[in-house]
């Protein structure tokens, strides 16, 4: 299967393998409908759509849909692919699943990145800038019986995206912890999030979390 990866957008890796990895677990209604928000080169997105889902795919870049666009015309996978904020582009319609591994990395800059590569993973200090509204947003979306599937850092408060959707009345649980080697931008930012009391000195792995929640 030929994919392509454009300059600047977020190659696949080991948090986009394990969100496909519980993705292929779920249990899809019929014609079910999906969402991947933040899709990057769509290749969550595909691997929901070669389970015969109906899938829509979101990014803020520009550069990402296209590369989403692409992917789905080189597997011959019909994906609707939206450029724009979050769930901006699908206000007024409800999913069976919507996945999303979204930016999560807590980073020196407050703000989340306008532009450039690091959009894809810096989210603020605390890494929760993404984390949060897609809490806060996600449940009112999803159809009765529909799951959310999300993957996050331990560095960025799993038990915070747990409280803050069991608060919107969402079932929720970690469906897995996976620890796995910092990548260059960790291993990078490990003084900064060491000062932070985010790492332990001798830290060079990092825990990544899958979590479902569910609309009861
Ligand atoms: C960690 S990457 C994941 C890409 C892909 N889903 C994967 O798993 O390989 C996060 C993606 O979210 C996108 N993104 C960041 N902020 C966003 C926002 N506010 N709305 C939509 N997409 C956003 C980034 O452009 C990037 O493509």
């Amino acid at each position: 299967m030929t994919t392509v990866t454009l300059p600047g957008v977020y190659t696949p890796q080991d948090d986009t393998d394990l969100l496909i990895r519980f993705l292929r677990d779920e249990i899809l209604p019929p014609h079910a409908e999906v969402l991947d928000v933040g899709t990057g080169t769509g290749a969550v997105a595909l691997a929901a759509a070669r389970l015969g889902a109906r899938v829509t795919a979101i990014d803020i870049s520009w550069r990402a849909a296209l590369n989403a666009k692409i992917n789905a015309l080189l597997a011959r996978l019909a994906i609707l692919v939206r450029r724009g904020d979050l769930l901006a582009p699908v206000s007024g319609r409800s999913f069976d699943l919507i996945l999303s591994n979204p930016p999560y990395v807590p980073a020196p800059t407050a703000a989340c990145p306008r532009r450039g590569a690091a959009r894809a993973w810096d989210a603020g200090h605390d890494g929760r800038l993404v984390l949060d509204r897609i809490c806060e947003d996600v449940p009112g979306l999803l159809k009765p019986g529909g799951v959310l599937l999300v993957i996050q850092s331990a560095l960025s408060d799993p038990e915070e995206t747990l409280r803050r959707l069991r608060a919107a009345g969402l079932d929720v649980g970690i469906e897995e912890h996976r620890s796995v080697a910092f990548g260059p931008v960790l291993r990078s930012r490990s003084g900064w999030l060491r000062d932070h009391g985010l790492i332990e000195d001798d830290a060079g792995k990092e825990e990544l979390v899958i979590i479902r929640a569910v609309r009861l």
